[in-house]
């Protein structure tokens, strides 16, 4: 996924983090690109290390060791300083969080926060900045901008808030918005128009996107690419059609059952992936999921052993790799 329209190439991520319990290593080997105007979905359970993944990008880790090659637009982040990393924040690269009352300051009007925001990238005036706030309230779809500019964040309903965060990160035209479970706390109906807005937005800019879910039906609907984490590491990428139709990895397969399907009629249950994720602590020696891995139930002695010593490789067609020994491709069990 080399093309001239890659905005960012991210290689061999690992971000380890020094517990008192050991060492945890929350994201191993990633590597995914993105190119501006599409949205990457990334996806898997709690704990799967997508947050992690996200604040590695923007280069937020403090206290984890990171290594890889984070590429964006053309240039090497990782290892970058401080002060040139915090240059790109705001200018290329911006974030929405799961939780906007924790990156809002209470204290201020959101008309001020988006101003400093603008005034500290763009070094604009007073005024200037203001009046870029209001234009991006504007923008986001918030009645009465000028108005409410001088409001403070807990006078917003949450659907607004994150209207609000949304205005914040593309106050400053960023290439590539990271939206991590942006809608997750919002009612279905609010989810949509915040999905919506975002769309819009991504394809008047030609933004790049990394939308960061546990909701399949989220990735459906605006992913173009899909990278599905398990474990901290990347177990299928495939574009979003064939991720939806033909599955290769059991994990990706047991998420989609656990998904309603349209046709149900109501009667069947829904059915969970019994078991919990690895730990990251002392992880398996061989393939991560082989404890939940439905494959294996009833499976020959010989798959299970290689299964639960080998750790499988991220393999397979380009452009649809599955890290297991044996995927499923085009319906055929190889
Ligand atoms: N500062 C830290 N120190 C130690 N471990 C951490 C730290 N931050 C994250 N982790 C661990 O890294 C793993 C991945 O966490 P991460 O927040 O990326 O998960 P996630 O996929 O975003 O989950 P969720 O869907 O719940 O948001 C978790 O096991 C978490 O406990
Ligand atoms: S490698 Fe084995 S245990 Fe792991 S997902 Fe594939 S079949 Fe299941
Ligand atoms: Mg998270």
């Amino acid at each position: 996924m080399n093309t001239p329209d890659t905005l960012l190439r991210v290689q061999d991520l690992t971000v380890t983090f020094a517990t008192p319990r050991g060492s945890v290593r929350a994201v191993d080997g990633l590597g995914f690109a993105v190119r501006r105007g599409e949205t990457l979905g990334i996806v898997g359970e709690s704990g799967s290390g997508k947050s992690v993944t996200s604040l590695a990008v923007m280069g937020l880790h403090t206290g984890a060791s990171v290594s890889g090659s984070v590429m964006l637009d053309g240039r090497e982040l990782t290892g970058l300083a401080e002060r040139e990393l915090n240059r790109l924040r705001g200018r290329k690269m911006a974030m929405i969080f799961q939780d906007p009352l924790s990156s809002l300051h209470p204290y201020y009007t959101v008309g001020e926060q988006i101003a400093e925001h603008h005034r500290v990238h763009y070094g604009s005036g007073r005024r200037a900045a203001r009046a870029r706030a209001v234009e991006a309230l504007a923008e986001v779809g918030i009645p009465e901008p000028r108005r409410r500019a001088r409001d403070h964040p807990h006078q917003f309903s949450g659907g607004m808030r994150q209207r609000v965060m949304i205005a914040m990160a593309l106050a400053c035209e960023p290439d590539l918005l990271i939206a991590d479970e942006p809608t997750t706390a919002l009612d279905v109906t609010v989810q949509a128009q915040i999905l919506e807005l975002i769309a819009r937005i991504q394809e008047e800019r030609q933004l790049a996107v990394i939308m960061i879910t546990h909701d399949l039906g989220v990735v459906a609907r605006v992913a173009h690419e899909v990278l599905v984490m398990y474990g901290g590491r990347a177990v299928e990428q495939a574009d979003v059609d064939t991720l939806f139709a033909a599955p290769a990895h059991p994990y990706t397969r047991a998420l989609l059952d656990s998904l309603p399907r349209l046709d149900d009629d109501g009667d069947e249950p829904l059915r969970a992936i019994t078991g919990s994720p690895p730990s990251l602590l002392t992880p398996p020696p061989g393939c991560a999921f082989a404890p939940r891995c439905s494959q294996l139930t009833g499976a020959a002695a010989e798959k299970r052993t290689r299964c639960e010593s080998e750790r499988p490789a991220l393999d397979g067609p380009a452009g649809h790799p599955a890290a297991c020994h044996f995927p499923t491709y085009e319906g055929v069990n190889s």
